[in-house]
């Protein structure tokens, strides 16, 4: 339900343009926030790759012109594919540590300034239930999510003297653009997913975007450095 929990914050919504991303977008704006969207594709503010040199720095100053500060960080931009371990091509393993891990630190990097200066910082990354499992066909998605954990963490207690949280949250199996041609290609993939979470359902960006923004708002003020399972309880299960 729309809230006046976020007005008055100014964040940055990275992988807008689809999924997570643009519900995240939504709620944090109905919610009462300011947000400024980037992506490399779709209805955003800025239309950028951001695995390109100086992407990101070039995202946090339009951001702080167009909002006039900068106290919140999500970044959700990410990608994923099934390639078994034998044949995979380091281009591509590489790729995804760059769009899912690199480009991360990178936008948390260029936008500590501003958050620690707001005093009340708040930076919420996307990891996956692979942050801490494993699973066939995903060891660079999984390497790279386990990394953002990680990287989450250390932010965690590095900002956190300036009054920043940072969390990690894990989504379960959504249906997204990102999980579509895999469904669709592999019908028996979505039934498992459906029937392992303990609500017998796939989840929706909206079940996420839900949980961003509550660890955006002041309630979730001293919370910081947690991995937060948003699964629908299927990693709970055998
Ligand atoms: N869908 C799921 O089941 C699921 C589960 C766990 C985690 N996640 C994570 O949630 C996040 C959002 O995924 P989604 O399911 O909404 O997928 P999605 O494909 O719908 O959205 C991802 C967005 O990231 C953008 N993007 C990709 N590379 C980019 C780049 N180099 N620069 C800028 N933008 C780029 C894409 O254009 C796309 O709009 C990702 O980090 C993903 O790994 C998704």
């Amino acid at each position: 339900m729309a809230s006046d929990r976020l007005l008055g914050r100014k964040a940055i919504v990275t992988g807008a343009g689809s999924g997570i991303g643009a519900a995240t977008a939504a709620r944090l704006r109905a919610d009462g926030a300011q947000v400024f969207t980037a992506d490399v594709q779709g209805d955003v503010d800025l239309v950028a790759d951001l695995t390109a040199e100086g992407a990101n720095a070039r995202l946090v100053e339009q951001a702080v012109a167009a909002m006039g500060g900068l106290d919140t960080l999500v970044p959700c931009a990410g990608i994923s594919a099934f390639h078994p371990l034998e044949g995979h091509d380091d281009a591509y393993f590489l790729k995804v540590l760059d769009v899912n891990l690199v480009a991360v630190f990178r936008l948390v990097r260029d936008a500590a300034p501003w958050l620690k200066a707001a005093g009340n910082g708040r930076i919420v990354t996307i990891g996956s239930t692979t942050s801490s499992h494993g699973d066939e066909g995903l060891c660079a998605y999984s390497a790279s999510k386990h990394a953002v954990l990680g990287f989450t963490k250390s932010v965690a207690a590095e900002l956190g003297p300036f009054g920043v949280t940072a969390n990690c949250v894990q989504p379960g199996a959504i249906a997204t653009p990102m999980t579509a041609p895999a469904f669709t290609r592999m019908p028996e993939f979505r039934t498992f997913w459906e029937n392992k979470a303990a609500l017998r359902r796939l989840g929706q960006p909206e079940d996420i975007a839900d949980v961003i923004a509550f660890l955006c708002s002041d309630d979730a003020r001293f919370m910081s450095g947690h991995g937060v399972w948003v699964d629908g309880g299927a990693m709970v299960r055998h």
